[in-house]
């Protein structure tokens, strides 16, 4: 599998916390704000899941040094939700706490998991203000979920989702997608707490600026999200914009299932990998 390590280069900052963090040092000069992930899911052994979470602790203990808060973006299966729900919750309750100022926001994953954060993440929040979640527009129940963030006051991430979902859970076709993601980040905007609008889609984008621009909405009061190595024009274009740009920054060892969910996003990146690995079998790079 090693074949899609140069595809999956350009989505990741490091291969660990020490060449990581100059890039993240980099994107803050450049006046990015970070949400950064330690790659890794779905654990099967509680002592990968205490690994996981000692690799967090050591990332908070680095960027702690740095002086600029960061929102971490950790998944509940990388700290045992599978394996027991209990050690799960001490893991990110011990982030938690750790994490002081910075902002631990837990990533959305597959349907099969959406409840049990969407639950977790609400418990911690009345207790530490520091919690934040994703929700995603595919989903039909993210209409009932936004209500409750807003209710709550948890700062959300709104994504469009990555995952392979049924039509009974989930939007298949891009424009309802859209459309759905449009309605929801719409209230976000207007009543949520420091939303953050996480896409690449141009259409979407434009429509937000133009209702953030009609409702009068602060850009102090948002976030743009987009993922490191995507877009990184569109990045540009926000900050100079005046909005407050996010970028999602993952590193680690464990970077083959985000490259996959990444290939499957763009036909142009299978081409890309298909492109290396004729290179690297045929030698067409000699000739090209
Ligand atoms: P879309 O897929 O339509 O892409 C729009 C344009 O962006 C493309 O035409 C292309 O130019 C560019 N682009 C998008 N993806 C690309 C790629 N992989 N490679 C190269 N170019 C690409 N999902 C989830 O289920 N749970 C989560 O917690 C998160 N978290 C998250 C954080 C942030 C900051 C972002 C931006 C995204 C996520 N996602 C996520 C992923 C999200 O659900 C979705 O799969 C991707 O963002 C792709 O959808 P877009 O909205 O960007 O639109």
């Amino acid at each position: 599998m090693h074949l899609l390590y140069p595809f999956a280069k350009r989505f990741i900052a490091g291969e660990d916390l020490r060449t990581a963090l100059p890039n993240i040092q980099s994107l803050n000069r450049s006046g990015f704000l970070s949400t950064i992930d330690v790659l890794g899911e779905n654990v099967f052994t509680v002592d990968q899941a205490k690994a996981a979470k000692q690799e967090y602790l050591d990332l908070v203990q680095a960027i702690d040094k740095l002086y600029f808060p960061l929102d971490l973006s950790v998944k509940l299966t990388q700290m045992g939700l599978n394996i027991d729900p209990n050690l799960c919750r001490k893991n990110i309750k011990e982030l938690i706490h750790a994490a002081g100022e910075h902002t631990v926001r837990l990533d959305m994953e597959g349907s099969d998991t959406t409840e049990r954060t969407i639950q977790l993440g609400q418990d911690l929040h009345r207790t530490h203000k520091n919690l934040g979640l994703v929700l995603q527009a595919y989903l039909h129940r993210t209409k009932s979920d936004v209500d409750t963030v807003i209710e709550e006051g948890i700062s959300t991430r709104l994504c469009k989702g990555a995952y392979k979902e049924p039509p009974e859970l989930a939007f298949q076709d891009k424009n309802s997608i859209q459309q759905n993601f449009l309605k929801l980040a719409f209230r976000l905007l207007k009543e949520g707490f420091m939303p953050a609008i996480a896409t690449h889609d141009e259409f979407l984008i434009q429509e937000i600026i133009r209702f953030v621009e009609k409702e009068n909405i602060s850009p102090k009061t948002f976030y743009f999200e987009l993922l490191y190595g995507v877009r990184r024009d569109l990045q540009k274009i926000l900050l100079g914009k005046g909005y407050q740009v996010r970028i999602y920054v993952p590193y680690g060892n464990s970077w083959l299932p985000y490259t996959l969910r990444r290939l499957a996003e763009r036909k142009e990146n299978i081409f890309f990998v298909l492109k290396s690995l004729a290179r690297e079998t045929f030698g067409l790079g000699k000739f090209h």
